[in-house]
């Protein structure tokens, strides 16, 4: 099947690296015109040249509700609407809960959260109109806290609750806007492999999905494809959910 989001209008943050830039790829695939943003400047204007004329990149500060109005803006006046945001971008800052630095739970909230609140605010203001689908990128690590990771899974946690407190807003209001999170395990990207021990390959953490084994970590193509199903009017009666894609792990308790 293709053209599963054609003629739709996204806007993904994060975009220039990782699971993000597997988003825009596919979502351009499947017939959308894909606007991506970061703040990595540099990468995100390579990859717009290479990517063609439905694809648009604006520098971005997720942490900055100033940014957001304008980048909004950009979107709108390129492509005349917005039917798709996805809250893609984010960092991880190690630290458990003794030794954890103040300065750094502050910069996660900023950069995980605070991005989401203001992204779902600005689109559901944007989309609300003629309708659309909001995706918030989560972790599994919003239920099942990863123990040297404590401030990103609060982080993540919180995630998960503005996305049930956005869909029942967008409910209760009569928007036709659906939000919801995807709560991946492992994705091998940048932020994974910078987060790797020494002598830690690939091969090591990778899935193995043919025999259901190995590792926890997943390509990002696999969790763009989730993106995707729920940016299209194939998850039409979807909003508020949490979509776990983490293949039984949290059954298992680990
Ligand atoms: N990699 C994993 O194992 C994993 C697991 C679960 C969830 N996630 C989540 O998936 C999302 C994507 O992560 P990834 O693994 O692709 O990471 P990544 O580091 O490869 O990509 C993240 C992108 O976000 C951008 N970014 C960082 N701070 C920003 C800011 N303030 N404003 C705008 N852009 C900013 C970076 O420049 C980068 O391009 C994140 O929300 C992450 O928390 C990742």
């Amino acid at each position: 099947m293709t053209g599963r989001v054609q003629s739709k209008v996204a806007l993904v943050t994060g975009g220039a690296s990782g699971v993000g830039l597997e988003v825009v790829k596919l979502l351009l695939a499947e017939g959308a015109k894909v606007a991506f943003s970061d703040i990595n400047e540099a990468a995100g204007r390579q990859l717009a040249a290479e990517l063609g004329e439905r694809a648009m990149f604006v520098r971005h500060d997720v942490s900055s509700e100033e940014d957001w109005t304008g980048v909004i803006a950009a979107v709108q006046q390129r492509f005349g609407v917005l039917n798709v945001l996805v809250n893609n971008a984010g960092i991880l800052l190690a630290g458990d809960m003794e030794s954890g630095r103040l300065a750094d739970f502050r910069r996660l909230l900023q950069i995980n959260t605070e991005s989401v609140f203001i992204g779902c605010q600005q689109g559901m203001a944007a989309m609300k109109e003629k309708g659309g689908s909001i995706v918030n990128m989560a972790s599994v690590s919003s239920w099942l806290p990863v123990e040297q990771y404590a401030g990103y899974s609060a982080s993540k946690a919180a995630v998960a609750a503005l996305t049930r407190a956005a869909a029942l807003n967008c409910r209760k209001q009569g928007y036709a806007v659906r939000v919801n999170s995807i709560h991946p395990d492992g994705i091998y990207t940048p932020m994974m492999q910078a987060s790797l021990p020494r002598g830690v390959s690939k091969e090591m953490v990778l899935h193995d999905a043919a025999n259901n084994r190995g590792g926890r970590a997943y390509m990002p193509e696999r969790i763009a494809q989730l993106v995707l199903f729920l940016a299209s009017d194939e998850s039409s009666v979807i909003s508020g959910s949490e979509l776990r894609a983490d293949n039984s792990i949290l059954g298992m308790g680990l």
